[in-house]
């Protein structure tokens, strides 16, 4: 059975890879633009970006079977019509998506369910001043960019998100292949965002301070934290690095960050409740007698991307 299509709102740099996201995974979708060069451009892209991503292997199949898939339109009733998501990628202005929101509420069917790609709005303030029964229907779906490479979906509910909405939209995501990480509420940034954030707050203090210059920043993530992080995330980092996992990282370092922290005049210290807490949730992902064995397993996943890295540097 063919699925219900995708709406897509918004045929710039994020619609268009939703577009290929969907398309790939065998979805219809509908592309839906206000202007009618931003509908050409878009398609012009998609068939370049497909190209690429077929000569990289990516595309099970022949571009045009994709492509096939894929519906530009100018009208919203068109594009909305049994839609099962409308997946909202217009500019990062509340207005401008709380009045796409009402436009595709009435345009697509009452279950559809409607997503916003939104970076760093709250949803609830999206759904601010729309009826209850449109705003059960409305999370955040962020992507990072572009979502058919970085599997990763951030979904945020507002308060007033119906527990079903988050589910249904989870489940869609997961079929076209993205790995969903539903927050349990909204919070400005969201979780990459904000991990990004931290980040790049500290890579300017330290240009500021004249401590390095921007490229070396750039070097350490590149050659150091980034290649690991392309493998796991900073919590497992820190429980391979030391041998008894993150209870023994923490023991060893939790003072020094603290110090690092409230030099920027952040004062959250890695409290022994919350470090137990992370370490209970590491120790039921990956028990200590297996620590070594993922430790090597680690190292085995560096050593084969050794030479893409290298030859890209
Ligand atoms: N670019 C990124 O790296 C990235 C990553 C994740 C999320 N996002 C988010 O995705 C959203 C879209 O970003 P983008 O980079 O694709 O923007 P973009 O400027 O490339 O594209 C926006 C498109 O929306 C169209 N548009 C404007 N008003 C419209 C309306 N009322 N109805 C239909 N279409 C309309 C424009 O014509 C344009 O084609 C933003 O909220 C952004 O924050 C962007």
């Amino acid at each position: 059975m063919i699925p219900r299509p995708i709406a897509i709102v918004g045929s710039g740099s994020i619609g268009v890879a939703f577009a290929i996201l969907f398309a790939r995974s065998g979805r219809p979708v509908r592309l839906y633009d206000v202007d009618e060069n931003a509908l050409e451009r878009g398609r012009a892209d998609m068939g370049a970006r497909l190209a690429l991503l077929s000569d990289a292997g990516l595309v099970g199949e022949p571009t045009d079977a994709v492509l096939a898939r894929v519906e530009w339109h100018t009208d919203p009733h068109v594009a909305a019509a049994d839609a099962e998501l409308v997946q909202e990628c217009t500019p990062e202005r509340v207005d401008l998506k709380r009045a796409v929101f009402v436009q595709f509420a009435a345009a697509a069917p009452e279950d559809a369910l409607l997503a916003s790609s939104s970076s760093a709005i709250a949803p609830s303030m999206l759904v601010d001043g729309l009826d209850d029964a449109v705003a059960a229907r409305v999370v955040v779906g962020h992507p990072g960019n572009p979502p058919y490479l970085l599997p990763v979906i951030e979904v945020v509910p507002s308060p007033r998100t119906a527990r079903s909405t988050v589910k249904a939209v989870a489940e869609i995501y997961r079929d076209a292949g993205l790995r969903p990480v539903v927050l349990r509420r909204e919070i400005e940034g969201f979780v990459f965002n904000r991990l990004q954030g931290a980040v790049l707050r500290e890579a300017y203090c330290l240009v500021r301070d004249g401590i390095v210059d921007a490229d070396e920043v750039d070097e350490v993530v590149r050659s150091g934290l980034g290649r690991r992080w392309s493998i796991i995330g900073p919590f497992e980092t820190s429980d391979l690095n030391v041998r008894g996992g993150i209870a023994a990282h923490a023991e060893r370092m939790a003072d020094s960050y603290a110090r690092m922290g409230a030099e920027r005049g952040q004062h959250d210290p890695w409290t022994p409740d919350l470090v137990a807490r992370v370490a209970s949730e590491r120790r039921a992902r990956l028990p200590l007698v297996e620590w070594e064995d993922r430790v090597r397993w680690r190292d085995a996943r560096l050593m084969a991307l050794t030479p893409l890295w290298d030859a890209a540097s």
